[in-house]
């Protein structure tokens, strides 16, 4: 019997239309703009990775989590640093087990060549996160985080993984995936990712949220703040992100300024003050010059 092509791995038909993927990601808390909507439904819908790049901070990570979420899958993630390779990305040999029972079992009368068959098997595989996610009997949503951060190396494994959807190990042989896993790269774009990487995926920026869906996030993830300040909030950010700065405040960072708001006991009684802004800049902004910058820009006091 020939093995199943790889091609047929069963294409996880997630999301039933646009509307469907925004509100299950709604449920789960995550609120996507029109254009992450529809680009997650598509890369469900054609079976396709998900290239996800944008500034730190703008729900990329937190898109992943809520497909998982939203369709009850097994989230697994490869974070990416400088110097991950196969052995740390696909799988390795448990070399400790491995001598373990070499020491234990030298002695025995199969001899070597049964003893190698036998620590060469899926017994002494130490599957790292792109072979789980091949091998997951459930659905999985496999999460490639910050692939930029990664030597270009990687990328000509993930091709491989992401072309087929099959890993061959080769005392084992070729292990192909049942369930196709929803895969999300995300990058910051601290590099060009490879053309051939991105020609596999489906491409989507996130750039900071617009004022009124941010003002939403802000909501749902710092509920009770009064809604005139969840507007100041945001216009403040969104200013700031207008300001030449180092780093711009990202989401991540309104929520918190939200919280501390609330934590505050902040009230709504018109704006923010200047006096509370200044105070609390630390919040937002995480470089002294861009601290004193966004002082003079809006004209805080001196403290
Ligand atoms: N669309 C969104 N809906 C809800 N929360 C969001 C959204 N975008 C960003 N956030 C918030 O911002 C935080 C940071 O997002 P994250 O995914 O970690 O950023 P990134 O991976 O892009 O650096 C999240 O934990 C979440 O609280
Ligand atoms: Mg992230």
């Amino acid at each position: 019997m020939s093995p199943t092509p790889p091609s047929s791995a069963r294409v996880g038909v997630r999301f039933d239309s646009i509307d469907d993927a925004r509100d299950r990601l709604g449920e789960t808390g995550y609120l996507a703009s029109d254009s992450i909507a529809t680009t997650t439904f598509l890369a469900d819908a054609l079976g396709k990775p998900l290239l996800v790049e944008g500034p730190a901070g703008v729900g990329k990570t937190e898109l992943a989590k809520a497909v998982a979420a939203a369709t009850g899958a097994r989230l697994i993630r490869l974070q990416c640093y400088e110097g991950v390779d196969e052995s740390r990305a696909l799988y390795e040999w448990n070399h400790a087990k491995q001598l373990l029972r070499i020491t234990a079992e030298r002695d025995s009368a199969d001899g070597w060549d049964a003893l190698r068959d036998n620590i060469f098997s899926d017994e002494f595989l130490l599957p790292r996160p792109l072979l789980a996610a091949i091998r997951s009997d459930e659905p999985v949503v496999l999460l490639v985080d910050e692939l930029d951060k990664a030597d270009v190396e990687i990328e000509g494994l993930l091709l491989e993984i992401l072309g087929d959807f099959q890993v061959t190990v080769p005392e084992l042989g070729t292990i192909a995936a049942t369930h196709r896993p929803f895969v999300v790269l995300t990058s910051n774009a601290t590099r060009e990712l490879s053309e051939a990487l991105r020609r596999r995926c489906l491409f989507l920026h996130i750039d900071y949220p617009s004022a009124e869906l941010e003002q939403r996030i802000v909501t749902l993830r710092a509920p009770g703040l009064d809604e005139a300040l969840v507007a100041s909030v945001v216009r403040l950010v969104q200013r700031l992100r207008e300001l030449r700065l180092r780093k711009a405040p990202s989401v991540a960072e309104t929520v918190d300024w939200a919280r501390t708001l609330l934590a505050l006991g902040a009230t709504a009684d018109g704006d923010l003050s200047a006096e509370l802004v200044r105070d609390n800049l630390g919040v937002l902004l995480k470089h002294q010059d861009d601290i004193e910058r966004a002082a003079v820009a809006l004209d805080l006091p001196a403290s």
